[in-house]
C-alpha cells in the first residue's frame, strides 16, 4: 500500500490511476480504524478498481472543548489494517497541507437546514468543517464513488446533498452500521470509555430499538416518547443530549408518521459522547 502525505504526489498517483481507465473509490477516515471503517474500505473494494483512504484529524470539525488534541491517532496499526483489506493508498496530510493559511481564513462550505438540529445544535461549526474537509478531499482525490458510514446519519445526509447541490460527480455510498456483539455500534470514541461504561454503552441501541417498537405498536406522541427513551438512558448512568424522531429525507423532527421516520441519539458516558440511530 502506498503511503502519501503531498499534494504533488496524491494528484500524480490519481492521475495514473485514471490515465488507466481505473474507477477510483474513496474512504475518508479520522483514523484509528475499526472494523466498521475496514468494511468501507471492503465495500470500496467491491465497487472500484482502486481503493484510496484518507486519515486525516481534521481540526475544522471539533469545538473548543472537544476532544482533537486527545483523539486517539493510531497510524501504524491503521496502516496494517488497511493493507489486510486490500487499500491501494493512503493519504495521511498533515494541518498545514490541508489548511495552509490556517483554520480563521479558510474558505468553507456549509449545507444549510439539514445541520440545524441533532449534532448540528449540539456541536456549533461542526457540520460546516465536515463538509468544508470532504469538499477539499473530494477535490484533491477526485474519486467516482465514495463510502461513508449510516452510523453518522446526518453526517450522511449533509454529504449527499451538498454533493448534490455542487453537482460533484461522486456517487455516495452509505454503509450499515457496523455492531459489536452486545449491539454498541463501533466508533473511535468507545476507546475512552471505562469498563463500567463500555458495559452500560450498548443500552443506547437497546433504548432505539425500544422506541421504534413503541412506534411500530402506535404510540403516536413522539415528544412523550423521547422524552421516555431519555430518561431510561439517564436511569441507565448516561446524560442524554437528544433523542429525536425525525423525518428521514429532512431530518427535521416529525411529528407524524407519514414520512418514512429515523431517530437519532446522542448521548454522553462521562465525557464520551455517542451517537447511534436507527430507521423506522
Ligand atoms: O466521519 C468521519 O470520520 C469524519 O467526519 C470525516 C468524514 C472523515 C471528515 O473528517
Amino acid at each position: 500500500m502506498l503511503m502519501i502525505q503531498d499534494i504533488v504526489q496524491l494528484r500524480a498517483l490519481i492521475r495514473q490511476w485514471r490515465n488507466a481507465g481505473e474507477r477510483i473509490a474513496f474512504v475518508p477516515t479520522m483514523g484509528n480504524l475499526h472494523q466498521g471503517h475496514l468494511q468501507l474500505v471492503d465495500t470500496a473494494k467491491q465497487r472500484a478498481d482502486r481503493v484510496i483512504v484518507s486519515i486525516f484529524v481534521n481540526p475544522m470539525q471539533f469545538g473548543a472543548n472537544e476532544d482533537l488534541d486527545k483523539y486517539p491517532r493510531t497510524l501504524e496499526q491503521d496502516c496494517k489494517g488497511l493493507t489486510e483489506h486490500g487499500a491501494d493508498a493512503v493519504f495521511t496530510p498533515t494541518p498545514a497541507i490541508i489548511y495552509p493559511r490556517g483554520l480563521d481564513v479558510q474558505t468553507y462550505v456549509e449545507v444549510p437546514l439539514l445541520g440545524d438540529h441533532h449534532c448540528g445544535a449540539s456541536r456549533a461549526g461542526h457540520f460546516r468543517g465536515v463538509s468544508t474537509i470532504v469538499t477539499k478531499l473530494f477535490n484533491l482525490v477526485q474519486p467516482d464513488i465514495a463510502c461513508f458510514g449510516q452510523k453518522d446519519y446526518q453526517q450522511l445526509a449533509i454529504i449527499r446533498q451538498m454533493v448534490a447541490d455542487l453537482s460533484m460527480p461522486i456517487e455516495i455510498i452509505g454503509v450499515p452500521t457496523t455492531r459489536a456483539e452486545d449491539g454498541l455500534a463501533l466508533s473511535s470514541r468507545n476507546g475512552y470509555l471505562t469498563a463500567e461504561q463500555r458495559a452500560i454503552a450498548p443500552d443506547l441501541y437497546s433504548v432505539l430499538q425500544w422506541m421504534k417498537q413503541q412506534l411500530h405498536q402506535g404510540f403516536s406522541d413522539f415528544r412523550a416518547l423521547e422524552q421516555q427513551a431519555k430518561d431510561k438512558l439517564n436511569a441507565a448512568g448516561f446524560k442524554a443530549d437528544y433523542m429525536n424522531i425525525s423525518n428521514r429525507q429532512t431530518l427535521v423532527p416529525a411529528t407524524d408518521s407519514s414520512q418514512p421516520l429515523v431517530i437519532l441519539a446522542a448521548a454522553y458516558l462521562g465525557n464520551t459522547r455517542l451517537i447511534d440511530n436507527i430507521e423506522v
